[in-house]
């Protein structure tokens, strides 16, 4: 039998979501320039995020490290931060990184307060200190979009928050209706806030 989930998504503005979630405002390092305007957006919410963050923070899927130097110039405590390498077993929509790429960019910022670890995160046995935040942004099918949710909550610490990158009920695209799908069956009913995406114009702070 196929099991349904609910979820409760609230579409959000960015003003509102501060405002919801008491958020203090961060900033972004000038050397990380925006793909486009949503990426922009994204990058702003994780700063303010990050600088919210009352304790570690840990994120699911480093790549070239961009998303971690927002995260890492805006907190004074630990990014936590991992992706597998080429031999590491994971699904279907990810990018295969080499060691030598993974985290270029923080590394060429100098940023000191970041954990690295090479695996796969459905096989993290995660030990760091309880984390404020996660930023999930690993694996995007469905199964890891979920797994991720489940072991972030696990590890989170009482009043921290995580959050989910592509994820947008309105899109089209597959491997965000594969994350979508996995935050559904994680949610189960609870209250899930979608970040609406507006013109950097009306963003620019
Ligand atoms: C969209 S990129 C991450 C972008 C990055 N968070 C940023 O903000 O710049 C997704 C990354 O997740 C990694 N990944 C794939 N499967 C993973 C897994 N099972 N656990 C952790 N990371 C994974 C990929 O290798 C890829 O580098």
């Amino acid at each position: 039998m196929m099991q349904i989930y609910v979820m409760k998504i609230e579409t959000i503005e960015l003003d509102d979501l501060v405002d919801v979630l008491g958020l203090t405002k961060g900033t972004i390092p000038t050397q990380i320039k925006p793909a486009n305007d949503r990426r922009r957006l994204d990058d702003i919410f994780m700063s303010y995020l990050a600088a919210t963050s009352k304790g570690d923070i840990v994120e699911i899927g480093t790549s070239y490290g961009r998303g971690t130097c927002i995260l890492a110039s805006n907190t004074s405590h630990t990014v936590h931060t991992i992706n597998p390498l080429p031999e590491h077993h994971t699904g279907q929509i990810t990018l295969n990184m080499t060691k030598k790429d993974i985290g270029k960019y923080y590394i060429d910022l100098g940023l000191k307060n970041i954990c690295q670890y090479y695996g796969s995160s459905i096989d993290w046995k995660y030990e760091g200190s309880p984390p404020n935040f996660c930023f999930i942004d690993g694996c995007h099918d469905k199964k890891y979009a979920y797994l991720d949710g489940v072991m972030c909550e696990k590890i989170l610490s009482d009043g921290g928050w995580i959050a989910w990158h592509d994820f947008d009920p309105n899109s089209k695209e597959y491997w965000v209706r594969e994350v979508v799908a996995g935050v559904r069956q994680w949610a189960d009913g609870r209250k899930i806030y979608h970040l609406k995406l507006r013109s950097l114009e009306s963003l620019i702070i």
